[in-house]
């Protein structure tokens, strides 16, 4: 793992974006493993200036996000196809048909898992995937739990999942119960991984994904066994590299 600190999150939005131009620049058909909620609006607007400024194209790159509430029309909102569309795919030159979001309306969401574990396993593995963390340690939305699944599949959000997203919503009510997600294996089968964790809240989970035990109780622990993930944080955290 490698840590980055920044002072504010405008540098670390920058930093962060910058990662993500660098490599559609250095592989202009680079698969971009994405993520929505609070974390990415930033550096999607970096993403978004640059592209306005000229300095990258995504004509021919192409994307899978990492997960989808089952459930919510695809119009609405909070929907993370209709986030991705508002805050990224509507601002640059990427094409619809390369921009891949979980449906999570599909009447069988199983088969829709299959189906998306195929096109990824046809078109990726993914360049780099972008990360952010919920507070109880799940990525994408693979939730603690005593075993995590390898692929993209149906899941209960945790109560704190669905408090923490309440902000998004009118009321708790609102929020979806579930979700479907990328699994573990799709997560780590990644090249690269971008890991971005904001705020200081997140500080004692973060310590404990780069620190602690790796744990399915923790999922973001099991990144500790990728060769290649870039944590990016404002957070006041080190990564030991020994024991002691
Ligand atoms: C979103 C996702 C989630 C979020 C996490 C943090 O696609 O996969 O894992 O990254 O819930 O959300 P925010 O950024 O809203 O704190």
């Amino acid at each position: 793992m490698i840590l980055h600190k920044f002072k504010n999150q405008a540098d670390l939005d920058r930093a962060a974006a910058d990662l993500i131009i660098s490599a559609v620049r250095a592989k202009p058909n680079a698969v971009l493993g994405m993520a929505t909620g609070g974390t990415p609006v930033g550096l999607y607007q970096e993403i978004v200036k640059s592209y306005q400024q000229g300095l990258v194209s995504f004509k021919e790159a192409k994307t899978f996000n990492l997960d989808e509430y089952v459930g919510l029309p695809i119009t609405h909102p909070e929907s993370y196809r209709a986030f991705m569309q508002r805050n990224l795919f509507d601002h640059i030159d990427i094409r619809a048909e390369n921009t891949h979001v979980p449906n999570g309306n599909a009447a069988d969401i199983d088969g829709e898992g299959r189906r998306y574990d195929e096109m990824l396993y046809q078109q990726g593995p993914v360049d780099l995937q972008l990360l952010g963390i919920g507070h109880n340690g799940h990525i994408g939305f693979n939730e603690p739990d005593s075993h995590l699944s390898r692929f993209t599949h149906k899941v209960t959000l945790k109560a704190e999942t669905r408090e923490a997203n309440k902000r998004f919503f009118n009321s708790l009510d609102e929020v979806p119960t579930h979700a479907i997600t990328m699994g573990m294996g799709s997560i780590l089968h990644a090249k690269a991984i971008l890991l971005v964790v904001k705020g200081m809240e997140k500080a004692e989970i973060l310590d404990r994904t780069l620190n602690g035990p790796i744990t399915t109780e923790i999922p973001a622990s099991l990144l500790q066994t990728h060769p290649r993930v870039i944590v990016m944080t404002d957070c006041d955290v080190e990564y030991k590299v020994s024991h002691s």
